[in-house]
């Protein structure tokens, strides 16, 4: 069993990583003290493993409901939000209940900012189902859904009462959206260099079952909040053994769980984690949403690392290397041929755009990442060109 603190102002929460934690997931909801539970699921996972869940909380003596909506981007809505709150009022849940959010990412986002809203704010545990879930969007609190094609346009800062990842869970997840999550993975790779290595070298996306054994950094003993591996603030100390995957899941969580704890609300150091998302979430919606968000992401490390090189930042050597880890991680592959100014116009609409240009998140080498504001349009236009070609 993994377990890391998220130190915050207003209290901690624990993030525990290890096999088989769904099943007991009523044991641990009990010291929440919480009247009663739904759990907001979208319909695949609630198909999957509502009934294992519903299950567990029923053993644990705890009343709960299965509120379900469809899969997708296009439910990402307040929409979706309001039908949700809804059913948690003809549930009967009040200001003693909460709620868990089982599921992706974008469960996370939506039953999150449902938590956020119901009754001005209940708890709520995430329960995360997908690779991108686990190592990313399930710590930290950021809740949203998307408003028209803007994503996450409406949402709010609400942290987690508890975070339970049970890698197990991964072996139903379609390949690509494993692949998705290792894009998120490459992001971490990205912010430390020693974790970059051990995936250079240990991870590849061929890597779909849990859990093979190999060498690994564990992220135990780590300080509550720490940020582990040379490339961060903390020594790299972890014993190299354990389960593959699950380590690499605590590894990117406590980066993650370092991070927020020193900048919650995104004024500094969080912007890192958006390392490519401000071309990724322009990808996203140029392309319809037709490819997941961590591949998005990928792309997006693509461009970043192209434009940091034309804007002198790094070593023309750079792309080339995260293109190798992006291609052992199986995120490889012609950029699509959108317009380059199809894909600046959607990027327009960035949360992290400010009135003099937009801002990005740019690579000065392998685990030094930097925010730079007022990028001019014609080096993006170009970058996005360049990888055309
Ligand atoms: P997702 O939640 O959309 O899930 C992708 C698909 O996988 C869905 O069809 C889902 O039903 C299915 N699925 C989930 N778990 C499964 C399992 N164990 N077995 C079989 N199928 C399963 O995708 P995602 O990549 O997890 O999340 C993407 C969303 O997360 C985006 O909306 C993105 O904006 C958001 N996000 C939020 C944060 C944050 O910090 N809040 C961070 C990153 C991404
Ligand atoms: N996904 C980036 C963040 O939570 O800040």
């Amino acid at each position: 069993m993994h377990r890391l603190d998220v130190v915050l102002p207003a209290g901690t929460y624990a993030v525990e990583i290890a096999s088989g934690l769904l099943d007991s997931l009523g044991q641990r909801l009990r010291p929440l003290h919480r009247q009663a539970w739904a759990v907001i699921a979208d319909a695949t996972v609630a198909a999957l493993y509502g009934p294992r869940l519903l299950a567990s909380l029923d053993q644990a003596g705890l009343p709960c409901r299965l509120l379900t909506f469809p899969d997708g981007e296009a439910h990402k809505t307040l929409a979706t939000v309001e039908t949700l709150s809804g059913q948690l009022l003809e549930f009967g849940l009040a200001r003693d209940g909460g709620i868990v959010a089982l599921g992706g990412g974008l469960v996370g986002d939506v039953a999150g900012l449902a938590a956020a809203l119901y009754m001005r704010g209940v708890p709520y545990v995430q329960v995360p189902t997908t690779l991108l879930a686990m190592i990313d969007a399930s710590v930290g609190g950021k809740t949203a859904v998307n408003l028209g094609e803007v994503k996450n346009c409406i949402g709010r800062f609400h942290q987690p009462a508890h975070v339970c990842i049970d890698p197990e869970v991964l072996q139903t997840l379609p390949p690509g959206e494993f692949a998705s999550g290792l894009g998120e993975l490459a992001k971490y790779a990205m912010l430390d260099k020693a974790f970059y290595e051990w995936v250079e070298h240990e991870i590849s996306g061929e890597i779909i079952s849990p859990d093979p054994p190999c060498a690994v950094p564990v992220a135990t003993g780590s300080q509550p909040g720490q940020t582990r591996g040379p490339g961060g603030s903390a020594p790299w100390s972890g014993p190299w053994s354990g389960p593959c995957l699950s380590a690499a899941i605590a590894h990117c969580v406590g980066i993650k769980a370092g991070v927020v704890t020193r900048d919650e609300l995104e004024s500094g150091e969080r912007m890192l984690l958006n390392y490519g998302h401000t071309f990724g979430h322009g990808l996203e919606t140029v392309l319809r949403f037709s490819r997941p968000h961590g591949w998005c992401v990928a792309q997006g490390m693509r461009l970043a690392a192209v434009l940091a090189v034309r804007l002198g930042l790094c070593d023309v050597s750079l792309p080339t290397r995260q293109d190798a880890l992006l291609k052992r991680l199986g995120l490889l592959e012609p950029f699509p041929s959108i317009p380059a100014s199809a894909l600046l116009a959607a990027m327009q609409t960035d949360k992290k755009k400010h009135a003099g240009g937009l801002t990005f998140v740019l690579p000065r080498a392998i685990g030094v990442l930097e925010v730079v504001r007022n990028v001019p349009d014609v080096d993006v236009l170009q970058a996005i060109t360049l990888l055309q070609l």
